[in-house]
């Protein structure tokens, strides 16, 4: 599976969910995450993400994001348009520590 992780807080591009042929991606306050069992594997969205956010679970130290992206896939609604990125998105982009700043 591909999942979100925590470049994703506060800039929330959404270029993502255009591309996804399952329709796998739920919309939280501040960040989107993939159903884990829902993504089939296709890769595509992973280069449309501006902030590099989207990784293959493949990656070591993966787990607790694959996690992190179930529980919050199983509560938040689907999002399948695309729509403007949050106001302070690009200086966001990058910047340490996000998970402070993550709200559910
Ligand atoms: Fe959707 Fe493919 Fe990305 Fe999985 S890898 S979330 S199926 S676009
Ligand atoms: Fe987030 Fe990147 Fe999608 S910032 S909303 S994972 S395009």
């Amino acid at each position: 599976t591909y999942v979100v992780t925590d470049n994703c807080i506060a800039c929330k591009y959404t270029d993502c969910v255009e591309v996804c042929p399952v329709d796998c991606f739920y919309e939280g306050e501040n960040m989107l995450v993939i159903h884990p069992d829902e993504c089939i594997d296709c890769g595509v969205c992973e280069p449309e993400c501006p902030a590099d956010a989207i990784r293959p679970d493949t990656e070591p130290d993966m787990d607790k994001w694959v996690e992190f992206n179930r529980k919050y896939s199983e509560s938040w609604p689907v999002i399948i348009t695309k729509k403007d990125p949050l106001p302070e998105a690009e200086e966001m982009d990058g910047k340490p520590d996000k998970m402070e700043l993550f709200s559910e």
